[in-house]
């Protein structure tokens, strides 16, 4: 749909846009300025919906640390991609406050993209919001590149997106941004460069053969054309240059990791790795694909990519036709999560030593549990406010995951809608939401728990006027 899930692989259920009336919180309000990475920002009654939890996010540079999950994954693959040919100049210190122009304007989104809407991205005001990808700096990072000796860039960076909560979601996540040009008509470098990318996947496959099950055809004319500007051969060069790129980047994380099973000597370690190629859709790229891999029983979405439209590159101040290439975009949480083995997302962004003292940079070794703390479930029922119930008006379930995660921040696991009926007499919609209240550092006692969701019910009633049943 045009943004996937690449952070955290399951695909992004894409509400319909709502606007609400009733305003989403806690720094609008009281104080008309916010401060974010010490620049100061107007807020904006009908925009904002940034909260301080959220903004508590935005320094913490886990994607820096390379004695970190995510640092470590990310240099990792820096060093990979670099290592075939070193065209890639490496950005890691975007800051994530961007305009409404760099995330998707610049980018072709529709002024109607759900992408867009208050219940999926987090705004500062109307024209800053939290980048919700690392595509929001391409342009950029295009215009540096033609007075550069690169042919390329990396970006690695937090994005941020209101989402659900679980066990692997968390509405800050990393995400690694790659490109790659030609000179348009170039066919020669592009061949050279095909034959060094193809040579480098070879040598890759040590322990683990990559096994493609199934492939999307470079051009489908119907359903993932390719631009006018571009001949065919200069499409299926650069995409078959993207997809080894790719190819290249799985096959070195996953062999890392089978590697480092063989070492613990675990029983059935995989001998070699499904992936599959599926066609794709984002507003920028033309054609473009996605890349899953067979990992545990499931296929889990890598990342999405695809031959740079014109416009993006025009827009960047490359000369009209002069220039053809590719972008991906890679969610790094979720792949450092298999590959640390780490259960529960929350721990990416704890303080805990003994969390901390696991991994070593370069390495990739399986976290060891230290405790579980039990957790703590409770239910919250309520009825919506009469004639709100399909209305522009209607509490989206981001709202209410977003009072909860200010309210108890890191001490909730998920929360997860139990049961919902319309009163056919009153034609009144009831809700029940199940929230597990739970530490990966400590125990919590009854009575903070208490408090806790006498807030969140408190919060609840103030904004959205339900009544609880
Ligand atoms: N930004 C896209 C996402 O978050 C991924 C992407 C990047 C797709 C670059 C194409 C090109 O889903």
């Amino acid at each position: 749909m045009g943004i996937t899930r690449a952070g955290v692989f399951r695909c992004r259920c894409i509400q319909p846009a709502r606007l609400f009336l009733r305003l989403n919180s806690s720094v609008s309000g009281a104080s008309k300025r916010i401060k974010v990475d010490g620049v100061e920002y107007n807020t904006d009654p009908t925009f904002t919906n940034v909260t301080k939890s959220i903004i508590s996010h935005t320094n913490k540079g886990l994607h820096l640390n390379d004695q970190h999950p995510v640092g470590i994954l990310r240099d990792l693959i820096e060093r990979k991609l670099n290592s075939v040919d070193n065209v890639f100049m490496p950005y890691n210190n975007f800051k994530p406050v961007v305009t409404t122009w760099e995330n998707f304007d610049s980018l072709g989104f529709p002024a109607n993209h759900p992408g867009r809407s208050k219940s999926d991205t987090y705004y500062i005001n109307q024209d800053h919001l939290l980048r919700t990808h690392t595509s929001a700096h391409e342009v950029q990072c295009f215009q540096d590149l033609q007075t550069s000796k690169h042919k390329g860039f990396l970006i690695s960076a937090d994005v941020y997106r209101r989402d659900e909560i679980d066990r692997t979601h968390y509405p800050v996540f990393h995400q690694m941004e790659g490109a790659r040009l030609w000179e348009h008509g170039d066919l020669d470098s592009l061949k050279r460069d095909l034959e060094v990318m193809e040579k480098a996947l070879k040598e890759n496959q040590t322990h683990t053969k990559l096994l493609c099950v199934s492939d999307a055809p470079a051009i489908d004319p119907e359903e993932n054309p390719k631009q006018s500007y571009m001949t065919a051969p200069e499409v299926e060069l650069t995409v078959a240059h993207l997809k080894r790129s790719l190819e290249l980047t799985v096959s070195e994380v996953f062999n890392r990791k089978i590697e480092s099973l063989r070492e613990m000597k675990v029983a059935n370690v995989p001998t070699e790795l499904k992936y599959r190629w599926v066609k794709a859709y984002f507003p920028w790229t033309a054609p473009s694909y996605e890349i899953e891999v067979w990992w545990q029983g499931e296929w889990l979405e890598i990342c999405g990519c695809g031959v740079i439209k014109q416009d993006v590159l025009n827009k960047a101040g490359f000369k009209l036709d002069s220039t053809m290439g590719w972008a991906f975009g890679l969610g790094l949480d979720r792949i450092a999560m298999i590959l640390f083995e780490i259960p529960d997302i929350r721990l990416l962004w704890t303080a805990d030593e003994r969390f901390h003292r696991q991994f070593k940079r370069q390495t990739i070794t399986a976290f060891k549990p230290y405790s579980k703390h039990p957790g703590s479930i409770r239910d919250v029922a309520f009825w919506l406010p009469e004639g709100t119930i399909g209305q522009e008006e209607e509490i989206h379930e981001n709202d209410i995951m977003e009072i909860v995660r200010d309210t108890a921040g890191s001490l909730v696991e998920s929360v997860k809608l139990i049961d919902s009926f319309v009163d056919p007499k009153t034609n009144k919609k009831s809700l029940c939401y199940r929230i597990n209240y739970q530490s990966m550092e400590r125990n919590i006692t009854n009575l903070e728990v208490n408090d806790l969701q006498k807030e969140v019910v408190g919060r609840l009633i103030d904004k959205y006027h339900v009544t609880i049943r």
